[in-house]
């Protein structure tokens, strides 16, 4: 079943049915200011910080599900009657529901009686705002005479005290109304310089800013006391709920189309110039007015959203493909990019499933997002890189996750999970392909932040892998720490008391348990660290590298092949996890993946025995299970894992992440139609039309859909924030088309189903234009390319010579 469709050439998801299993949401702003929009206007707005800038309220888990939001009322003056045209909150009837979701924008509409309503919901580049557009058009046969009423609820601006503080923050609220404006300025008076504004385009009959006097006593959001007798009651707010509304009366003759702007902005003003008149305490609003009345015109608006649309279109047209098949060109056009970016901006912090509140920059998170998104913001890519290396310690470990606002490694969580510098060499060698910028190595980058310890980042890489080698274990494979990339293979935790982190808790020493996760991921990252050097002619240090992951795949064949699979750890008591001695927990996705992706056990058949297996034992409709059996029951010496029911996110769940690097490993040893079979069980276009299944947005990947151990196989959770959106766009662009940057220049090396003739695509790399043909001639994946025209030998297409813009690539697949 589906609540709407897919309409390719806009690039939007129109959802038209408002009662979506679960608030299907959309993402506004890029850049500093940023806004969660659900298909009925739920959500909330904060300025870069989703924990300590929160522009606007939003109570999670709330009831009925996803009610605060950015709501327009409509009333209808001469009968009384009110509604919402986005049907939140009021959950009135309407007709000809629809919502829009674009690329950093959204329009949710409907008509009621005649009155069609719909608003565009965007944030411009380079300034601080939304802007909601709305357009009311009244159909009926005699003039309309309409009241609108808009309403946020203000965030005092650290949305986790906000959620708790009351004895304090019931006092604080404070605000300014001048010229139909509403400054929110909650703590201006003392250390803050930045206030909230809301303003509309018109001529105000009333506003409000106490929410509790705009819904009166003991009412919602779905009917408010202003709302119903049709008149604001003028509140300011002092202390309490600050909120903003403002109220319009139009009327409206037959066939006449008006249109309103609100917009809600954030401001700082320079701390010298708070105040005007200076020694006041009223807001100086002389920085903000020229940014207000520039979007309250019209035109500048349309010139704004045509900007952005332009934006989208530039990145996107990066790498556009057309294949046979439609779930791939939709996803690899349009939204898994539009995912990788917002994961890129994002991280794992704010979703409808990440309170904004938890946590920040997660340092493996952020450097497997930027795979995804090198190719799209290089220059954002390369500051996120010197970002995420700042955290780094001198050890070569690092701050699992940094505050985006301060940049400063989180204390809280700390370090010690030992896979996590490991990624910086992988992010740092996609950027090299990607760009070509070798000076990015040069750069000096502090340890920890801290002045004075500044190395070139290349040190950082150097020291990265030699933190794995300083962390060896029994079998001399890499000791786990807290968890490696499974966050909650907890092995050295021993956690029995209710509420503790599984994570941070550390009740072993830690020098027993070991993964094979880490050890392919070393071998890869070894790998690459390798290449890096020999091409700044270190021949020495490339030699040790490749000698040092040579060394470490000769341990993971000898102490980690368990027969038919490769095992997953050794826990901290020397005992194997991941293996068929196991009771439960036999076999585990993540080494199958990675272990196949370095090149281990291709001499032999192992690797194609551990992805048999994997085929076997893991895979189902719904995607590949992260283990098998579950975990029936709770291991201490195991940790969080198994605290999980049986079938759910990291017992046995589809963990979505782990997924493409099964089809990475299948397209490596060449199975084109298994890794594209992999491909589509997990894409959420292909998964559409079980949309009353699957329950999260069809057009954004999910963490997880639970396995076959749960009641609810099949059901995703945890959209959009996840690792799986870079991942499956690398397996897909990269793997199984076979698109990819390497140092000499784009490879072509297509490993696609056998029943495809071909594909076409067109691929911007280092400012050069490449239209790639690729035909089927033959069932297998051997390729031949001819370049411009002419044959070459192998299947890397050199850069042009300087000057040259375009490239005509024919590849022939045997
Ligand atoms: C979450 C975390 C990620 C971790 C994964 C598996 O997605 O953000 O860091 O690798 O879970 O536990
Ligand atoms: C929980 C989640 C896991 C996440 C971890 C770290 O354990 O299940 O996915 O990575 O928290 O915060």
């Amino acid at each position: 079943m589906r609540y709407g469709h897919f309409d390719d050439h806009r690039r939007e998801y129109v959802t038209t049915r408002p009662d979506t299993p679960l608030p299907w949401i959309n993402y506004l702003g890029s850049e500093a200011t940023f806004g969660l929009i659900s298909n009925t206007t739920g959500g909330y707005s904060f300025y870069r910080d989703a924990r300590l800038r929160r522009l606007t309220r939003y109570r999670y888990n709330n009831v009925p599900l996803d009610c605060s939001g950015r709501y327009i009322y409509l009333r209808d003056n001469d009968t009384g009657e009110f509604w919402s045209p986005s049907w939140q909150p009021t959950r009135h009837e309407v007709e000809d529901y629809i919502c829009r979701h674009g690329l950093g924008y959204t329009i949710i509409g409907s008509s009621y009686k005649g009155i069609e309503a719909q608003t565009r919901y965007f944030v411009p580049l380079g300034d601080s705002l939304e802007i909601w557009q709305l357009t009311l058009t009244n159909q009926r046969q005699e003039p309309a005479s309409l009241s609108v009423f808009s309403s946020i609820e203000f965030c005092l601006w650290d949305a986790q005290d906000d959620a708790t503080n009351f004895q304090r923050n019931f006092n604080i609220g404070e605000v300014e109304i001048e010229d139909g404006v509403i400054y929110h300025k909650t703590e201006y008076r003392e250390r803050r310089n930045h206030l909230a504004f809301f303003a509309c385009s018109e001529e105000l009959a009333g506003f409000d800013t106490q929410r509790d006097v705009f819904l009166g006593p003991y009412r919602g959001w779905d009917h408010p006391a202003a709302v119903e007798r049709g008149r604001s009651f003028n509140s300011e707010a002092h202390g309490w709920a600050p909120m903003g509304s403002h109220h319009v009366r139009l009327s409206l003759d037959p066939g006449q189309t008006r249109r309103i702007i609100f917009l809600l902005g954030y401001h700082e003003n320079p701390p010298d110039r708070k105040f005007a008149p200076p020694g006041s305490q009223t807001v100086n609003k002389q920085t903000v007015k020229p940014v207000i009345a520039r979007y309250l015109g019209e035109e500048n608006v349309e010139a704004a959203f045509e900007a952005l649309r332009a934006q989208w279109e530039a990145m996107l047209g990066i790498f556009q493909v057309e294949t046979p098949n439609v779930h791939t060109n939709r996803m690899v056009n349009i939204w898994n990019p539009y995912q990788c970016m917002v994961t890129f901006n994002l991280s794992r912090s704010a979703s409808f499933f990440e309170s904004g509140i938890g946590r920040g920059i997660g340092f493996r998170d952020s450097n497997q997002d930027l795979l995804g998104s090198v190719h799209t913001v290089p220059e954002r890519a390369r500051q996120r890189i010197l970002d995420l290396a700042a955290t780094q310690l001198e050890t070569g470990g690092a701050y699992h996750q940094y505050q985006p606002l301060t940049k400063r490694g989180n204390d809280e969580v700390g370090g010690d999970f030992n896979d996590d510098p490991l990624w910086l060499i992988l992010s740092v060698a996609a950027y090299l392909k990607e760009s070509g910028d070798w000076s990015i190595l040069d750069e000096r980058v502090a340890y920890d932040r801290r002045p004075g310890s500044e190395t070139p980042l290349y040190e950082h890489l150097q020291r990265s892998l030699r933190y794995t080698l300083e962390r060896l274990g029994p079998h001399g494979l890499p000791l786990i720490g807290r968890a490696d990339w499974n966050d909650c293979l907890n092995l050295n935790t021993f956690s029995d008391t209710p509420g503790e982190s599984f994570q941070t808790v550390a009740t072993k020493e830690g020098k027993v348990a070991e993964s094979l996760f880490i050890a392919g991921l070393f071998v890869l990252a070894a790998k690459e660290l390798a290449a890096i050097a020999r091409r700044r002619c270190l021949a020495e240090e490339a030699q040790r590298y490749h000698d040092e992951a040579a060394k470490m795949a000769a341990a993971v064949l000898e102490h980690g092949w368990d027969g038919e699979w490769f095992l997953r750890a050794y826990d901290a008591f020397g005992h194997k996890v991941g293996s068929q001695e196991c009771e439960e927990g036999q076999i585990f996705i993540e080494p199958q993946g990675i272990c196949v992706m370095a090149g281990i056990g291709h001499e032999d058949s192992r690797a194609k025995r551990a992805l048999t297996a994997v085929r076997e034992r893991l895979s189902t409709p719904h995607g590949i299970i992260l283990h098998q059996p579950a975990y029936s029951r709770y291991y201490v010496h195991l940790g969080e894992i198994s605290s999980y029911p049986p079938g759910y996110k990291e017992n046995a769940g589809i963990f979505c992440h782990t997924n493409p690097w099964i089809m990475i490993a299948e397209a490596i040893i060449g199975h084109g139609d298994q890794a594209h079979d992999y491909y589509l069980r997990i894409n959420p276009s292909a998964r559409e039309e079980i949309s009353e299944v699957h329950r999260c947005e069809p057009y954004v990947y999910a963490q997880m859909i639970a396995g076959r151990d749960a009641p609810t196989h099949g059901e995703a959770k945890n959209s959009w924030l996840t690792g799986t959106a870079a991942w499956n766009y690398v397996a897909i662009t990269q793997w199984i088309l076979g698109i990819r940057p390497t140092y000499e220049g784009l490879q072509i090396a297509p490993v696609i189903p056998s029943n495809w003739p071909g594909f076409k695509a067109r691929r911007v790399y280092r400012g050069v234009t490449y239209y790639v043909s690729v035909k089927r001639v033959g069932k297998g994946d051997m390729v031949s390319l001819s370049v411009d025209g002419q044959p070459i030998e192998g299947d890397i297409v050199p850069l042009p010579p300087e000057g040259q813009t375009e490239v005509m690539v024919e590849a022939t697949l045997k």
